[in-house]
């Protein structure tokens, strides 16, 4: 079967965490989520942790070099050598331009994913994070909501995570707007890309992902 080495792209709260988790189930591949191995370095207070633990609540990016090495440590690693889904990684055109040259002959698929503005920040201001298992929640009566604040599969607390706030919020989404052309543009120049409508329900996004990913491989339907 060929390989699926999947790029999640898109502004925070556009859905790439919940899409990362629901594909690398069906399609048996590691999930490498940049923002949430940064987050657990802040939680642990290590070194990477509290070098970046401002960055973040700023809203801004991390520097290139040391998400560079992250990135090339993980991928180096025995589970991603069959495929994997990286969510959060590229985020700069460099970024973009140092993972051709680390995946050297390994076809990349970049799904974008667009979702308005105001239904990010709603998206993001309303997020909950179970503590203990990491299920994402929408609190109201948004998608998976939860008026109770505990999570509905294991009974932990929720959380809100420390960049949604509407302050961080804002900055994360002018960041995006900043960064995001030159990454695309590389994309749809070099290798294959889709562009979605993250603005569906997540079943509707997983499905138009999973035609993009059984159309970008032919022969393995
Ligand atoms: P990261 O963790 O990557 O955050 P982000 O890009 O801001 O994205 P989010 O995780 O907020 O959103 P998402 O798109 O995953 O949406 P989700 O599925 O959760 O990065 C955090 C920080 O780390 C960055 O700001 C930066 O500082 C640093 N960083 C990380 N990578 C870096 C890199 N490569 N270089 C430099 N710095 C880096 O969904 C959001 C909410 O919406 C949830 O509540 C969910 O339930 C709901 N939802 C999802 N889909 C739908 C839908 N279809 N309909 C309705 N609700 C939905």
């Amino acid at each position: 079967m060929g390989q699926l080495n999947l790029l999640l792209i898109g502004p925070p709260g556009s859905g790439k965490g919940t899409q990362a988790v629901r594909i690398c189930e069906r399609y048996s591949v590691p999930m490498i989520s940049t923002g949430d191995i940064l987050r657990a370095a802040v939680k642990a207070g290590s070194p990477l942790g509290r070098r970046v633990q401002a960055i973040m609540a700023a809203g801004g990016l991390v520097g290139d070099d040391l998400m560079i090495d992250l990135v090339r440590d993980r991928l180096a690693q025995p589970d991603a050598a069959a495929g994997f889904i990286l969510d959060g990684f590229p985020r700069t055109i460099n970024q973009a331009r140092v993972l051709d040259d680390m995946l050297p002959g390994r076809p990349l698929l970049a799904i974008v994913l667009v979702v308005p503005a105001a239904e990010l920040e709603r998206r993001l201001d309303a997020r909950r994070v179970c503590s203990q298992c990491k299920t994402l929640y929408t609190t109201g009566t948004l998608y998976g909501g939860s008026e109770e604040e505990l999570c509905s599969k294991c009974g932990a607390t929720l959380l809100r995570r420390d960049d949604d706030n509407l302050e961080t919020i804002r900055a994360r989404l002018q960041t995006y707007r900043d960064t995001s052309d030159p990454i695309i543009r590389h994309y749809q120049d070099r290798s294959s890309m889709a562009v979605i409508d993250g603005s569906q329900s997540p079943d509707q996004v997983s499905a138009a992902i999973i035609q993009a990913i059984d159309k970008s491989r032919p022969n393995d339907q």
